[in-house]
């Protein structure tokens, strides 16, 4: 047998698992701020949920088979799907517009890479029942927020912004015919990985011709200012362009606008996005996307739900830790003991003085521990200072006015005489009594 977890998959040993924990409290924390419910669904799914919507990409990576009951069924790749269905289900009843989180194990069979594992953890942000803008600029100051209450800052992560409908009436304004546009979204999606010629090359096998190669390709370096003033009056761009500079103002407003720069190479692997969409980077490109998300206007629908505008993204726990973890941000360390409490003098009796005293401690939401077996006082602080507990809790049972003496350093013992006072001084918030 293999000692090693499958690969893709990974173990959580208690430091990780302190890191992992790190990322999703300060998730929690942030996204509670905005007022979102959190929100669960099943790990397994019909595969069909997958194989009508999420893109040809997700669906050559499902981990799929069919079940005793000859359903064939998926793990669940992402969680749009289960969420579009979810609130689909309910959607007369549940109040517009919907917020909702979720932090879902995931699994993809994919290349592994480093960022790229079989199963990740991945925080899902949505709001449903919203066309508004507004909407939108409200779901990117989250995950920018995010990044903040991280400990990173505008110059270590940007968002990277475009918008399906400008980039749809851009094409449509260059003449280029429908049947063309997903050959020209693969290509912007490649445009920085791939060389200029192979993308030419792709463009003019698609119909475009020599002239409209060259403006498409030239769409990476083109800022939000230069495609309102050369497009902006365009009947097919106008109305996307004013969008989008409202959305720019909301932005501003929301105090996240020197994170967000305009890219209309950000394209999107999934099928369901319609409008605008989003992906934040490292600045210095060393990672791959932070997380991804946007638009999807017509999912709901098309899933068999309501007709209800909608708008999400999705946050792994893997990119974001490599990031903290390269920039010294990520710290976290499993809890030690607040503390360890220990029995004098060394009779060899059964501890039960320690044991109570654990007990009273534990019921005033202390974390405790003590040896497993009667052991002489100094084995017992040894181990206790081995756990890293953070104060000693020593229980003399003869002493008459000092039963209960309270340990932190060499040089201040701390006298109880009572354990209720003992309790009492626990439950004070200071920093050695509470986990
Ligand atoms: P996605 O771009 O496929 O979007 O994934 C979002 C994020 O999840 C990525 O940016 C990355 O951080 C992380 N991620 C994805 N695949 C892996 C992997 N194999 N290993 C580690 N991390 C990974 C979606 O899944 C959309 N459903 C997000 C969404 C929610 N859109 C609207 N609402």
């Amino acid at each position: 047998m293999s000692q090693k977890p499958l690969p893709g998959f990974r173990d959580f040993y208690p430091d990780q698992f302190a890191e992992r924990a790190h990322i999703f409290d300060t998730w929690r924390r942030v996204v509670r701020r905005y007022a979102f419910q959190e929100y669960d669904g099943p790990p397994l799914e019909p595969l069909e949920l997958y194989t009508q919507k999420s893109g040809e990409e997700i669906v050559t990576q499902l981990y799929n088979f069919t079940d005793k009951g000859d359903r064939a069924v998926a793990m669940r790749p992402e969680m749009t799907p289960t969420f579009a269905r979810m609130v689909g289900a309910k959607a007369q009843a549940l109040r517009k517009p919907v917020r909702w989180f979720a932090i879902p194990q995931l699994f993809r069979y994919e290349r592994t890479q480093k960022g790229r594992l079989r199963e990740h953890f991945q925080l899902n942000v949505d709001i449903v029942g919203e066309a508004d803008v507004l909407a939108d600029a409200e779901l990117l100051s989250i995950a920018i927020e995010i990044m903040r209450a991280f400990g990173l800052s505008d110059r270590d992560v940007r968002a990277r912004v475009s918008d399906r409908r400008l980039l749809n009436g851009l094409l449509s304004h260059l003449g280029i015919a429908e049947s063309s546009w997903a050959a020209v979204y693969a290509v912007l999606d490649k445009l920085e990985r791939q060389p200029r010629e192979v993308s030419a090359e792709k463009l003019a096998a698609a119909g475009l011709d020599a002239n409209t190669v060259d403006t498409v390709l030239g769409f990476g370096t083109l800022d939000f200012a230069t495609v309102a003033a050369r497009y902006g009056d365009a009947p097919a761009v106008r109305e996307h362009v004013e969008r989008f500079r409202q959305y720019l103002a909301y932005l501003d407003a929301l105090g996240v606008a020197a994170w967000v720069q305009f890219d209309l190479t950000i394209v999107r692997g999934l099928a369901y996005y319609t409008g605008i969409v989003f992906e934040l980077f490292d600045n210095v490109g060393e990672f791959r996307a932070i997380c991804g998300g946007g638009r999807y206007d017509n999912l709901l629908k098309s899933l068999g739900g309501t007709d209800l505008p909608a708008l999400g993204f999705g946050m792994g726990d893997v990119v974001i830790g490599e990031l903290l973890r390269s920039r010294g941000l990520l710290h976290a360390v499993p809890a030690a003991p607040a503390f360890w409490v220990a029995q004098s003098p060394d009779t060899g009796d059964a501890p039960q003085a320690a044991l109570r005293t654990a007990r009273a401690l534990r019921d005033a939401d202390c974390a405790v521990e003590f040896t497993l077996r009667s052991q002489k006082l100094d084995k017992q602080l040894e181990a206790g200072r081995k756990a890293d507990a953070r104060a000693f809790v020593i229980v003399d049972p003869s002493s008459a006015e000092a039963p209960w003496r309270v340990r932190r350093s060499a040089h201040d013992d701390l006298v109880f005489s009572s354990l209720e006072a003992l309790v009492a001084w626990a439950s004070m918030p200071h920093e050695s009594s509470h986990e």
